[in-house]
Order: C-alpha cells, then sequence, then structure tokens
C-alpha cells in the first residue's frame, strides 16, 4: 500500500459508514490501537480505555445490542431533522444518497468487523474540559486507520443500550463510554473533506476579525452546516 502524507491523511479522512466484513488482521488493529494510544491528554494522564468487540461470544452480543441502538438513534435522528421528508425526492442529491448510507450503515452494523469502545476512566469529573483528554485518541485512531487502507467514525449512539452494555462487558460507572467506533475496510473510498472555507473559522488579533492570510487549498471542497 502507498504511505501517505499526515497532511494528505488530515484532507481526506472521512467518516466512513459503507464497511466491508473482512476480518482485520492483527497485526494492522494492533499498529491501530497503538496509534490511538499515542494520544496526548492532559498532564499524560492517559485517561482514555479501548475495548475491543471482534468475534468472541460477548462481543456478537454487544454487536447485536448496538446494532439496535443505532438502528434506534438513526431512525429518531432521521425524524427529528427530516432526512426522510418530501414524497419524492431527488436520488441523485446528496441528501438522499446520505440518507440511504446511514440506513445501511445502521442495518448492517452487526457486520462491521471491529468495533472500539472508546472509554475514559473518569478522574476529575469537576473539571469541564476532562473530556477533551479522550477525544485526541478517538482522531489518532481515525488518522492511523486511515494510513493502513482501512476507515472508520466517531459516533455516539450506544446511549439506548448503554446500561446492557455496561452489565455485558463489566464496565464500571466510574468509566465513560465516550465513542463507538466502527472499524473495517471502507466500500468506497476516502477522499476529500468538505468543510466551510478556512477564512470564516480563522480570526486574526480579535473575534471575528478576518485573517486575511489565510488560503483554501485549490482543491478544497465547501460544506455549511445546516441552520
Ligand atoms: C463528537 C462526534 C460525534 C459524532 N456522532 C456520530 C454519530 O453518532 N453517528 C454517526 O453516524 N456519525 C457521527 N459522527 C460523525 C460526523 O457525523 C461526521 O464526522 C461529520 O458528518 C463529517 O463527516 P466527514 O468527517 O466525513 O466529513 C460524529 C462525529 C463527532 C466528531
Amino acid at each position: 500500500m502507498s504511505e501517505i502524507s499526515a497532511l494528505d491523511a488530515l484532507a481526506t479522512t472521512r467518516s466512513i459508514h459503507r464497511y466491508r466484513p473482512d476480518p482485520i488482521p492483527d497485526e494492522d488493529l494492533s499498529k491501530i490501537l497503538w496509534s490511538a494510544t499515542r494520544a496526548p491528554s492532559g498532564t499524560n494522564h492517559q485517561p482514555f480505555r479501548f475495548l475491543v468487540l471482534r468475534d468472541g461470544e460477548r462481543s456478537r452480543q454487544a454487536k447485536a445490542l448496538l446494532g439496535s441502538s443505532f438502528r434506534k438513534s438513526w431512525s429518531v435522528k432521521a425524524a427529528d431533522e427530516g432526512w426522510r421528508d418530501g414524497a419524492d425526492p431527488d436520488p441523485n442529491s446528496r441528501r438522499f444518497r446520505t440518507a440511504e448510507t446511514m440506513q445501511r450503515f445502521v442495518d448492517r452494523f452487526e457486520e462491521i468487523p471491529v468495533v472500539v469502545l472508546v472509554c475514559m476512566a473518569r478522574y476529575r469529573s469537576s473539571n469541564p474540559y476532562e473530556g477533551a483528554s479522550v477525544y485526541p485518541a478517538c482522531q489518532n485512531l481515525l488518522l492511523a486507520a486511515r494510513a493502513l487502507g482501512y476507515g472508520s467514525t466517531i459516533t455516539v449512539w450506544h446511549g439506548f443500550c448503554e446500561a446492557e452494555l455496561r452489565a455485558l462487558l463489566g464496565i464500571p460507572d466510574s468509566v465513560l463510554i465516550a465513542a463507538t467506533m466502527p472499524l473495517g475496510r471502507p466500500e468506497g473510498s476516502h477522499g476529500p473533506l468538505r468543510r466551510l472555507p478556512v477564512g470564516e473559522l480563522v480570526y486574526d488579533d480579535a473575534w471575528e476579525a478576518s485573517a486575511s492570510w489565510v488560503r483554501d487549498p485549490p482543491e478544497s471542497r465547501f460544506s455549511r452546516p445546516r441552520s
């Protein structure tokens, strides 16, 4: 596999929602998890923990719980945000295709070869920034997966099954389940991220003061959040 530069990886690591069922060799999985554990954290406290679900009996049960929680979560989100509105949606629109992909993602969740529960052993719950010590590890996992030809995404759709999941896997209450990250070979490909133009996000010297020196590279693609 060809190597990818750190900057190219940053520009192209998309959230993957379509996975091939092929298992991930231990060596690759180990590299991805090792990279995740190299993330920074406050005072290098390293509160992140990674519970990897593969194909053992308990993992299969956990994936089944997660699968139904994900299906419920997407159905609530799709209804709340009107993803299925419109009597005759254009099947070529980005919105229609995204909704199709999300439905397929949740319908086939159990087939995803690896699911990682990214957890945080809480140690300073009075600190409002405590949670910030776990998400850099999620981003490291995304980038390491990308570098090795895999895909993942950060999700928080374990809410509907959290109590059962904790009981099944022995996760104590003192531990936060910060993200559920599927992992596998992507069916499609990674590609350019769509974000707001950099000039709308970076200020110079004062709040909302334009940073005239920032530039979007010519290949940039853009997307604006729905209000
Ligand atoms: C904190 C966080 C929570 C997210 N939660 C979910 C989720 O519950 N389900 C999901 O499918 N994607 C989730 N995502 C993925 C985002 O929807 C995705 O990153 C965003 O739409 C941009 O897509 P892109 O990274 O492919 O450009 C989450 C991402 C972040 C950073």
